[in-house]
């Protein structure tokens, strides 16, 4: 039966639930701050070519026409450009092409798809958590120098943090894989993206169009690449497996008045942000961790499950830490909304902690 509790069969290890995530805290009626996806109507050079594409619905998708617009967002030739349905697609891609691999290790706190794919194509995984004291910032040093598969976050859900280019792209070397997942990367401005790196060897960014575009449920994305090495992903990825509708969102959102929407959202997304951390900064309690750089905040809070409770009791649905490697039921993270929605959600926490 459908509803909360229903998502795919998940990775559960030493009690966490690696399949868990914001969509399974949202219920009907509460405010969602849980799920990291913008909220806005639509524009019209996004939802006109969609609305078009289900007159082709007969035919098979071609993903040629968007995979060419991607590329020259990118400024790469197609063969470095793999459409997928979401980010998370990719990085089931990646595991199951990529089963050869001697040592995975995904660096944490993080999304935890990269993990669960990994674990369901049947890798065993490295986990590499970044300390809580140094603010969660990526120690290129902490990965191991044997492993040839890594995946880090930029900017990282859930700590928001914006991890230097330079710092991620030490990462790279000859023999090894490494998959920067950047399905926020719009939201900073792009200003710490590799997408558009070619000499990184084995570099892989994943990049989503859910998150600020809206389409969480037409699942579009896509990964950049090496030719050869996203032939072999291609290799294992199911036939016709972006939708054509999907397909006129790539293309649409590859375009340069996309790109320049993505810089507008972006600026008045830092400002809604700064509302939001600078009205936690002042609830008594409530910690908010280093200088959040996306779309979400982490917030630590001593009680933090019950808090988490007595917030759905005022109806507001925000995101539980515990099941992230590295955090724990004081960590709940919080979608950056507009400033009414903000207010009333901090008011509420405010009580909460009063309680
Ligand atoms: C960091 C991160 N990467 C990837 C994804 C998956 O995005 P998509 O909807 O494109 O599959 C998510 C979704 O929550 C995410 O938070």
């Amino acid at each position: 039966m459908p509803g909360v509790g229903a998502a795919k069969s998940s990775v559960i290890l030493e009690g966490m639930d690696l399949g868990f995530h914001g969509d399974l805290e949202v219920g009907s009626g509460l405010v969602d701050l849980a799920v990291n996806v913008r909220r806005a109507p639509m524009p019209p050079w996004l939802a006109e070519p969609i609305a078009a594409s289900l007159a082709d619905l007969a035919a098979y998708p071609d993903p040629a026409p968007a995979t060419a617009a991607v590329a020259a967002r990118h400024a790469r030739p197609a063969g470095e450009v793999l459409l997928t349905a979401g980010a998370a697609q990719g990085f089931v891609l990646l595991a199951q092409a990529l089963r050869g691999a001697r040592r995975a290790v995904v660096v944490h706190p993080q999304f935890t798809e990269p993990e669960a794919a990994l674990r369901q194509a049947g890798h065993e995984v490295t986990r590499v958590v970044l300390p809580e004291a140094s603010g969660f910032a990526l120690d290129p040093a902490l990965v191991p120098d044997d492993a040839d598969l890594v995946f880090v976050g930029n900017p990282t859900n859930p700590t928001s943090v914006l991890h230097p280019a330079e710092a991620v792209a030490a990462l790279a070397r000859p023999g090894r894989v490494l998959v920067v997942d950047e399905a926020f990367a719009d939201t900073t401005g792009e200003v710490e993206s590799l997408a558009e790196r070619r000499d990184l060897p084995g570099l892989v960014v994943v990049r989503s169009l859910t998150k600020t575009w809206g389409l969480a449920g037409l699942r579009i994305g896509y990964l950049l690449g090496p030719a050869d090495l996203l032939a072999r992903l291609a290799a294992v990825q199911p036939l016709w497996a972006v939708a054509t509708p999907a397909l006129a969102a790539a293309a649409a959102c590859a375009s340069p008045v996309a790109v320049a929407a993505e810089r507008e959202i972006a600026a008045a997304l830092a400002a809604d942000r700064d509302h939001l951390v600078a009205a936690l900064r002042d609830v008594p309690g409530v910690r908010v961790e280093g200088r959040p750089a996306s779309s979400f905040v982490l917030v630590r809070i001593s009680g933090g499950g019950r808090v988490r409770q007595a917030l759905r009791d005022l109806g507001y649905a925000v995101r539980r830490g515990d099941t992230f490697p590295g955090l724990g039921a004081d960590w709940l993270r919080i979608a950056v909304r507009d400033t009414a929605v903000t207010d009333g959600f901090v008011s509420a926490l405010r009580k909460t902690m009063e309680a």
